[in-house]
């Protein structure tokens, strides 16, 4: 590979380069990123209250709770309610609501989903005493004396049609937010795009090589020739500095979807402004043809300084990042060869460079219930169940279409919690809790707490794709161990 052609340097292309990237006065501010990114912002709790938590079931014990608890802690929150005139006697007129019936597909509207970042479903089918149903409505207070229960509605529809609908739908109208940020999206062309990215070969170190970016089919194209005369061998498209800098702090890394030609590719990021300073590579392999997303964590980029590793190099400042390159060359760093090079012409297409971030929260939190794998199970002693497991079939399958609308939410690819309580009361909160897996439990628990689990779930990331149970301790009051509780719990089997 110690090729010592020479070729003829093209001085015009060479001026042009340093033009473009301000080297030679320019005055080139890219503005609009601040508009796309929302400057200085971080993905922490306050990002994601910038949206908007849809809470279905909004009118009921749990879900009006979960209202008020979302709002205190400063949430913006919209209802889905049947009724909103109804809706607007139990919970007052500083909730948004919107009318909807997860049982109706088509009320399911973009509208309903509209900024929302998570969803809390406390819906559930009605369950009335068969008597005993006054305007305090007893159901409530089951356990200080028990009524007969009866289904008014039709358990598959609710639990399990009425959930897949919420799911599908959520997935169709959902703004992923929060855990990561979009930086350029390809999908999208634009001038601004077009103007931000521009190329930079080794014509600057008298090479020969010769690369541009275009886009072509809703991608950023980077192609060209790289060659090794003139002991070049480089190519490479960067962005202007980034004016203001960009603020990356609060993140993990950064993703890149691309479709290669099976070389070695860098991806470099910069912190300094200075034309020739220090960058922060990764090196990644591409597959032939195929789209792929490389992940390139912040704390494996390498600092380097014209493919040299600097030594006890300070890591990159994410909050203060000021651009990007992506280059095809012939080094790895300090004088090795990249094992993949071949001179000559290559093709990379990028359909998108995203921050991500370092902990995935949940975004759809689903009030169950526990007993919804007991009816049918072998060995159970029905008389020590509660009344849902006994009378499961009298009660049109409920606990059976509960775990088929749970299913629906764990095949989703939407990050979960399903929180299976046990008996729920009207009792006051802040008891002790005790989560369990494997479907086990008896005990009961007031809706207050369970109100309070939903909360505390969608800012906890070990409550990612979890299933349990949950029941108040007999004594203990509740020492606020969330994180704890969270931390114990054993992230469900991916279903695929
Ligand atoms: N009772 C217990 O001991 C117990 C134990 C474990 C789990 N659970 C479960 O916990 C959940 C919450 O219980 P809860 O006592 O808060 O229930 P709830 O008071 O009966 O509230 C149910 C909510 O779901 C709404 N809803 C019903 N069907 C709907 C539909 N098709 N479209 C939109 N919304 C619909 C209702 O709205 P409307 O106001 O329009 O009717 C109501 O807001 C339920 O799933 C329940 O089965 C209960």
């Amino acid at each position: 590979m110690s090729e010592k052609t020479t070729s003829k340097w093209n001085a015009g292309r060479f001026a042009r380069t340093l033009a473009y990237f301000g080297v030679i006065p320019f005055v080139g501010s890219i503005s609009w990123l601040q508009t796309l990114l929302g400057m200085g912002k971080k993905a922490n709790a306050s990002d994601r209250k910038q949206g908007v938590i849809l809470v279905a079931g909004a009118t009921g014990g749990v879900g009006k709770r979960v209202v008020r608890k979302l709002q205190e802690r400063g949430y913006n929150v919209r209802g889905l309610v049947r009724d909103a005139k109804r809706a607007k006697e139990i919970l007052g007129n500083a909730v948004e609501l919107v009318e909807g019936d997860i049982t109706i597909p088509e009320t399911l509207t973009p509208a309903v989903f509209r900024d929302v970042t998570a969803v809390v479903c406390c819906t559930g089918t009605r369950v009335q005493p068969k008597e005993g149903d006054t305007p305090t409505r007893e159901k409530y207070y089951q356990g200080i004396k028990f009524y007969m229960p009866e289904v008014v509605d039709v358990p598959e529809v609710v639990e399990y049609q009425g959930i897949e609908n919420l799911v599908r739908a959520t997935r169709t109208h959902f703004q992923g937010a929060g855990d990561e940020k979009m930086i350029f999206d390809f999908t999208k062309p634009s001038q601004d795009i077009k103007e931000t990215w521009g190329a930079l070969d080794d014509i600057v170190m008298g090479g020969v090589s010769e690369s541009s970016i275009r886009l072509v089919d809703n991608t950023a194209f980077f192609s060209g020739n790289v060659s090794t005369a003139n002991s070049g061998g480089f190519a490479s498209v960067r962005t202007k500095n980034f004016d203001p800098p960009l603020n990356l702090a609060g993140y993990a890394g950064i993703d890149l979807r691309v479709k290669g030609d099976g070389k070695r590719y860098k991806f470099i990021i910069r912190s300094e402004v200075k034309w020739d300073g220090i960058g922060y590579s990764y090196s990644f392999d591409t597959v032939y043809n195929i789209w792929i997303t490389v992940r390139i964590p912040f704390e494996a980029l390498i600092p380097v300084f014209r493919a040299k590793t600097v030594k006890d190099g300070e890591p990159i400042d994410t909050s203060n990042i000021s651009s990007f390159q992506l280059m095809l060359s012939k080094f790895e760093y300090d004088g090795e060869l990249n094992p993949k090079f071949e001179a000559g012409i290559f093709q990379l297409q990028v359909e998108s460079i995203k921050a991500y971030g370092a902990e995935k929260f949940p975004k759809f939190v689903h009030i169950s219930s526990a007993g919804v794998t007991r009816p049918g199970r072998p060995g159970l002693n029905l008389e020590e169940e509660p009344p849902a497991v006994r009378m499961n079939d009298q009660l049109g399958g409920i606990l059976t279409w509960k775990l088929r609308g749970e299913d629906s939410i764990r095949f989703s690819g939407i990050p979960y919690t399903i929180i299976r309580p046990c008996a729920l009361t009207e009792e006051a909160g802040g008891k002790a809790l005790i989560f369990e897996q494997g479907d086990n439990i008896r005990g009961k628990v007031s809706r207050e707490d369970i109100a309070q689990l939903c909360v505390e779930a969608l800012e906890e990331s070990k409550a990612c794709n979890v299933t349990f149970e949950v029941k108040e301790s007999q004594n203990d009051q509740n020492s606020e161990e969330w994180e704890s509780l969270f931390s114990g719990l054993k992230p469900d089997k991916q279903p695929w």
